[in-house]
């Protein structure tokens, strides 16, 4: 069986880690404009290096949850009958990956690397950055940032997502509320693909209508229940 998995900041709320739309969301808190633009980052980098420097280290004090480590048995699991797991992320975090997750595509960009605007090199990064960070291909003042896709950016290999999703045999969406495209729109590429589609969330999403089967609640119960039936051959 073939399964494309699709998750969001939903998935890492019960490790703690803040979603951006529910009450008392990251966005609530942050304006998005003056944090995740290319343009917010020209003006005032220091106040985007403050907001993800605070965001890294709420990062490596978390640790998976139990909806993480479903995802990765199942990677396990499908890999081991001759089938596949498509995990793309558009969490910023490394969770699926402590959590055992061997193939995670992260779609805007991970948290816990670098990027230098000056000669393109991407370095792993787990401590602060600043305008005085030099980067270790160029040694370049002033020009690394973080890896993560913002706002008006181009998320990662959606060509290949795409594709994924049009040869897979069940969809699944995960923690989403299904407001932000391109990923919002993953689940209408299955639909027209006759691919069979599922959303696993605390509750309906902006598109809840679009799934075929819908399962509410908190990720860390639903998710390996999920897993559970999949494998059972009961999904
Ligand atoms: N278990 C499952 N789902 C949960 C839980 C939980 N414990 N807690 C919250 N949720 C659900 C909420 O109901 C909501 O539908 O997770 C969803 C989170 O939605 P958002 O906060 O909008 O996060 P997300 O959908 O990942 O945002 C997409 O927007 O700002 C950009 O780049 C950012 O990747 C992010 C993108």
């Amino acid at each position: 069986m073939r399964v494309f998995v699709l998750t969001g900041a939903g998935i890492s709320a019960e490790s703690g880690l803040g979603t951006f739309r529910d009450p008392g969301g990251i966005w609530e808190r942050f304006d998005p404009m003056k944090l995740a633009t290319p343009e917010a980052f020209a003006s005032d980098p220091e106040q985007v290096h403050a907001f993800y420097n605070l965001r890294r280290r709420d990062l490596l004090a978390a640790e998976p949850n139990e909806g993480h480590r479903a995802l990765a048995r199942l990677e396990a699991a499908l890999t081991a009958s001759g089938g596949s797991l498509y995990l793309c992320t558009q969490n910023i975090d490394d969770l699926h990956e402590r959590a055992g997750s061997r193939v995670v595509h992260h779609m805007h960009g991970e948290l816990l690397k670098a990027r230098c605007t000056g000669c393109g090199a991407v370095v792993e990064w787990r401590g602060e950055l600043d305008v005085a960070t030099a980067c270790p291909g160029c040694g370049r003042r002033g020009g690394m940032r973080p890896d993560v896709v913002w706002f008006g950016e181009m998320p990662v290999g959606l060509d290949e997502a795409a594709m994924a999703i049009e040869t897979s045999d069940l969809f699944v969406s995960i923690g989403t509320s299904g407001s932000v495209y391109p990923a919002a729109g993953f689940v209408d590429i299955a639909r027209e693909a006759g691919v069979r589609t599922a959303e696993l969330n605390l509750e309906p999403s902006d598109n809840a209508w679009a799934f075929d089967e819908r399962r509410y609640g908190p990720a860390g119960e639903v998710v390996p229940a999920f897993v559970e039936s999949l494998l059972a051959g009961r999904g």
